[in-house]
């Protein structure tokens, strides 16, 4: 006998990540030495200090026992110094910051907060397949909205506009955007916020990619006129500080917003380890040479991944920021599914396809850069033998 499971558990597939990794890891047991430039999940270790503060922490008897639910004042207090530092963003740390185990769980507590069942929910055609997922789980309607491949990928906001109903409650951005490595801007968040206070719309803000091969100083939609009003900004050390496992994020909103998800999220889980959230703080105070240093690795990287990426004859946009890279497949090629199975199977390398983002990725790739790039040449070498 089998008990059944909950619809909202028969609708959502399992993580194509999880599906595919699992391929991958057969093949490393056989013994084939597989580079794996699929999945975002740096390789390079958090600062020093972040190490040592973990350590030092966990030896206090202090440390063990349950904490506040909205993190320690220390953390808080070290993202609105980092906000302020980073983005010319002032927080207040006791009401307009909320800790998260990462912005994923950030993406499923607040949507369990806005959504009714029924509501609407806008998200991008390509994009974190979390936020259409979550949605879907709580029952509301998805509309995805186009992204403009001849402008950089930017919302198509005349679309949007057709889009919206008196349903539509929660309105999902990420820029720099997973996967395409479209840059933010301001322009682009002013008419962001625009749009959510005509419509009345949440905006939620993803951005974990900002620090990463940005171009121009990095940028908050908080740092925006009236943002507060209408917008939520998730964020995270995964990339920005190599710490992808330890699973620390956060929300900054307006204290209406922040107690709402708190009086959700606190009914979910008790709150953080306190080592990892005195390193967290303690990350966030990384310099800005240790910052550059990163990025100067993954530079190195970005080249070996256009090599590699000219060796199948894709095309690609050379202004993309973050941590993986995006590119389109040559005519002659079939598919992304048919070329992802080729190269694990006959050259053992892997990358993500493009679909897995939405159905307009068919016809591209994303690498990620969270490999040396010895091994990325060494990728190149095998596809051009
Ligand atoms: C756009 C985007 N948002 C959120 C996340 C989740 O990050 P975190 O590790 O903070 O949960 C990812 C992870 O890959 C991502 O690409």
């Amino acid at each position: 006998m089998i008990i059944p499971v909950a619809h909202r558990a028969g609708q959502t597939q399992e993580y194509y990540f999880s599906v595919k990794l699992a391929e991958v890891r057969k093949l490393l047991a056989a013994g084939h030495d597989v580079i794996n430039m699929g999945i975002g999940n740096p390789d390079m270790m958090p600062s020093d200090n972040t190490i040592q503060t973990l350590f030092q922490s966990a030896q206090q008897a202090s440390a063990h026992g349950y904490q506040p639910y909205k993190g320690t004042p220390g953390l808080r207090t070290a993202i609105a110094r980092y906000y302020d530092h980073t983005y010319q963003v002032s927080l207040d740390p006791e009401t307009e910051i909320l800790p998260l185990m990462g912005s994923k769980e950030g993406i499923t507590h607040l949507s369990l907060t806005f959504l009714n069942e029924g509501d609407e929910v806008l998200v991008p055609e390509l994009g974190y397949p979390a936020y259409r997922a979550v949605s879907k789980m709580i029952g509301a309607t998805v509309n995805e909205y186009p992204l403009l491949e001849t402008q950089g990928w930017q919302p198509d906001w005349e679309a949007m506009e057709g889009l919206v109903s008196d349903r539509t409650k929660i309105i999902w951005l990420n820029y720099p955007h997973m996967p395409t490595g479209a840059p933010a801007t301001r322009k682009l968040f002013e008419k962001a916020v625009r749009f959510a206070h005509d419509h009345r719309i949440l905006l939620c803000h993803d951005n974990p990619y900002s620090l990463i091969l940005n171009k121009k100083p990095p940028i908050s939609l908080l740092a925006i006129d009236g943002a507060r009003e209408v917008a939520i900004e998730l964020n995270s050390l995964s990339k920005s500080h190599n710490m992808a496992g330890w699973r620390v994020g956060w929300m900054a909103a307006a204290k209406p917003y922040v107690d709402a998800v708190l009086s959700i999220k606190s009914n979910v889980d008790s709150g953080m380890f306190k080592p990892v959230m005195d390193a967290a703080a303690e990350a966030l105070t990384n310099s800005d040479r240790w910052h550059r240093e990163r990025n100067a690795v993954y530079e190195g990287r970005l080249e070996a991944a256009m090599a590699f990426l000219d060796a199948l004859d894709c095309t690609y946009a050379d202004d993309q920021e973050g941590m993986f890279f995006w590119a389109k497949l040559p005519e002659s090629v079939p598919s992304a599914d048919a070329l992802v199975d080729d190269l694990l199977y006959n050259k053992h390398i892997f990358i993500a396809p493009g679909f897995i983002f939405g159905p307009k990725g068919n016809r591209y790739i994303r690498l990620s850069l969270c490999m040396p790039k010895e091994r990325i040449l060494e990728a190149v070498q095998r596809i051009s033998k």
